[in-house]
């Protein structure tokens, strides 16, 4: 435009001729357009430079903060420094994500747990993401939804703000998991996905739990209200009054069943980075979450949850039909099942 204004000038000055000394006249033109053309070559370079200085600068800073200097270097494969579509990461860019997944199975505490971990401030654990059916489909929606989870794209009442330090979700054994898992265990090692196995010892007790939490689908037990995990001791006692008959013909066998799906997962996705817990030993031994966050890389918390367990005290108070339960399991590898607290 300035360019424009000084042919405009030139022009008019020479339209309008003078007659005492159009030299003179010539001469101050020119020097206008040569000062009018320097000004805006000066201006050009001037922004040019600056450009290249800022972004220079900001390259700098990202690189220097995201390289971790002070953490142990087998830990830098699973650290990420995620940029969401979604939201801008601010001040926390450059301060790393650690990805993980809760493989479980129905009824083993993972709903406990997840609240306990959604109790660090710098922990979104998003949920079971993959109970809705289409997500799961095939792999290529289960990666789609994967990518979003751990770009921190993903919301839920679990999203955190732009610290978080771990993020993740449960995935039950049942939810396209087991059929899919030679792609998901490529997809958890090339993106450095921690796994979190969590699993409950007792699977008597875990089948109890299951027959009373489908008995409540359609009884509701709770003023109408459908409840599979309860915040006070008169909600807990008001679920367990329900006492389910369990099928003694095929209890070995669906026992069995259940270890071996347990046993199928640990081959599976041993392979990635993981931990294994047991929800008695949780229960029993809260140095376990310990371990947990030091296993995520968080500091340090206390973890909380307001969540209460359903079934206390012995499980012969829990089954209908002791006795015959008693009976099939005595002298089997299950013995323990039937007089463990958990
Ligand atoms: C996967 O499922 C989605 C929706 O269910 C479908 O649109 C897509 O075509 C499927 N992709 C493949 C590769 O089968
Ligand atoms: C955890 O979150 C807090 C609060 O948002 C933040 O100040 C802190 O930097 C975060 N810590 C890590 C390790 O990300
Ligand atoms: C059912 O609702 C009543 C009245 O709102 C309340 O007092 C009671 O505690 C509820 N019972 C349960 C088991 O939630
Ligand atoms: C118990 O299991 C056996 C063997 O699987 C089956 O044939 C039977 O119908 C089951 N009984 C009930 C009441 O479900
Ligand atoms: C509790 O867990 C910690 C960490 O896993 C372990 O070192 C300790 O031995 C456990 N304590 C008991 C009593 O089991
Ligand atoms: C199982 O049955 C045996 C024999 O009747 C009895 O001695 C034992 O106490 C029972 N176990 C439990 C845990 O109820």
């Amino acid at each position: 435009m300035a360019e424009d204004i000084c042919f405009f000038n030139k022009d008019t000055l020479i339209i309008k001729p003078s007659k005492k000394s159009p030299v003179l006249l010539r001469m101050i033109v020119l020097v206008f357009a040569m000062i009018c053309g320097l000004y805006i070559c000066s201006i050009c370079v001037k922004q040019i430079n600056t450009r290249a200085k800022t972004k220079f600068i900001n390259i700098e800073v990202i690189e220097r903060n995201c390289h971790d200097y002070g953490i142990d270097q087998s830990q830098i494969p699973s650290l990420h420094y995620p940029r969401p579509e979604t939201f801008s990461r601010s001040e926390c860019t450059c301060s790393p994500v650690r990805f993980f997944a809760i493989l479980s199975m129905q009824r083993s505490g993972s709903g406990w747990f997840e609240t306990l971990l959604n109790s660090h401030v710098n922990v979104s654990s998003n949920g079971e993401i993959f109970s809705v059916k289409d997500r799961r489909d095939n792999i290529s929606e289960i990666v789609k939804t994967l990518d979003r989870v751990y770009n921190l794209d993903w919301f839920s009442s679990a999203s955190k703000n732009e610290c978080l330090a771990a993020v993740g979700f449960k995935w039950m054994l049942n939810q396209g998991l087991m059929e899919h898992h030679t792609e998901i265990v490529k997809y958890f090692n090339s993106r450095g996905v921690s796994v979190i196995f969590l699993f409950r010892r007792n699977l008597l007790r875990r089948m109890v739990s299951m027959l009373g939490n489908s008995y409540d689908r359609y009884a509701k037990l709770l003023n109408g209200t459908h409840k599979s995990h309860v915040h006070s001791q008169e909600e807990a006692d008001t679920l367990s009054k329900y006492k389910p008959t369990i099928n003694s013909t095929s209890l070995m066998s669906d026992l069995k069943q259940m270890e071996l799906t347990v046993a199928k997962a640990l081959a599976y996705f041993s392979s990635s980075r993981h931990i294994i817990l047991f929800y008695e030993d949780l229960i029993k031994n809260r140095t376990k979450l310990v371990d947990v966050q030091e296993f995520l890389g968080l500091p340090q918390m206390d973890l909380t949850s307001r969540q209460v367990k359903i079934h206390n005290g012995p499980l012969s108070e829990h089954i209908k039909n002791w006795e015959d339960v008693n009976k099939t399991l005595r002298g089997t590898t299950y013995e323990s099942f039937l007089l463990s607290d958990y």
